[in-house]
């Protein structure tokens, strides 16, 4: 049976949807499902910010039909890796959960790295420039979150 991911920040338009992509794209035929959300329902059923598709394109890697959603209690029962992008998802996520097996399942996805950054940083209000930041942490986060679990 495949490992279940899901790829977890506030909005689920900037940075778990590039997470989402970048994860698909690196665990190909590796055994792996990989989803994303939101913690909050503002931009549910909305595609990706579109510096999001443009910096996952530019890497050759297509996120634009992928559609915003908000993280749910049964999303915490149901995947087996809840990777958040910062503390306060870290924290939100926590809040839905029942049980100590089910916060367990959930960690920083710069916890994966020994990149020295502490958690991936909203670039919602930000330029083109951290989109590519963010490109590349999340890139690097992914690759040795893989190479811990694969
Ligand atoms: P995300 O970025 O959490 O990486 O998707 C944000 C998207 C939207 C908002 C904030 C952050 N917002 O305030 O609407």
């Amino acid at each position: 049976m495949a490992t279940r991911v899901l790829m977890v920040c506030l909005g689920n338009i900037c940075r778990s949807p590039l997470a989402e992509g970048i994860f698909r794209h690196l665990s190909i035929g590796k055994g792996f499902e990989v989803d994303s959300a939101g913690t909050v329902n503002y931009h549910t059923g909305a595609a990706p910010d579109r510096r999001s598709i443009e910096v996952a394109a530019k890497n050759g890697i297509d996120i634009s039909t992928q559609k915003a959603r908000q993280l749910t209690t049964h999303d915490i029962a149901d995947y087996d890796h809840i990777l958040v992008m910062d503390e306060d998802n870290l924290k939100n996520a926590q809040a839905l959960c029942i049980s100590a097996e089910q916060r367990e399942k959930i960690s920083l996805l710069t916890s994966a790295s020994g990149h020295g950054a502490t958690q991936v940083t909203d670039p919602y209000y930000g330029n083109k420039k951290d989109f590519e930041n963010v490109f590349e942490l999340v890139h690097d986060c992914c690759k040795s979150w893989l190479a811990k679990h694969t």
